[in-house]
């Protein structure tokens, strides 16, 4: 729910995803971010680093920090320093009944 995530504060949350291919189904779990200045519309960053995948965390100086190699990236997930040379995938978020949606 959008009050679960007030404006202002980046966010951490987690999902859970169940992929089911011709034999098998896999369970997994991911973390994103989550930030909005308004309150009515969020951008959500996955916290997987482009690198090699470890999950990045929250910097207290701002942005996000991937402690497998020492890459930063900015609030909004570019590239500051590290190996990584992409910067943090961008997902597509909706708010709809007071709840936000992230497209995985
Ligand atoms: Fe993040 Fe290497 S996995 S910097």
């Amino acid at each position: 729910e959008v009050a679960a995530f007030p404006q202002g504060e980046v966010h951490k949350a987690t999902y859970q995803l169940r992929h089911k291919d011709a034999w098998r189904t896999t369970d997994s779990t991911g973390l994103i971010y989550l930030f909005s200045e308004d309150g009515t519309t969020y951008s959500a960053l996955s916290a997987v680093c482009t690198h090699l995948g470890c999950n990045v965390h929250i910097h207290e100086e701002g942005g996000f920090r991937c402690p497998c190699h020492d890459a930063y990236f900015a609030p909004d997930g570019e590239v500051v320093s590290g190996p990584p040379r992409r910067s943090l995938v961008r997902l597509e978020t909706k708010i709809e009944a007071g709840i936000v949606s992230v497209l995985i």
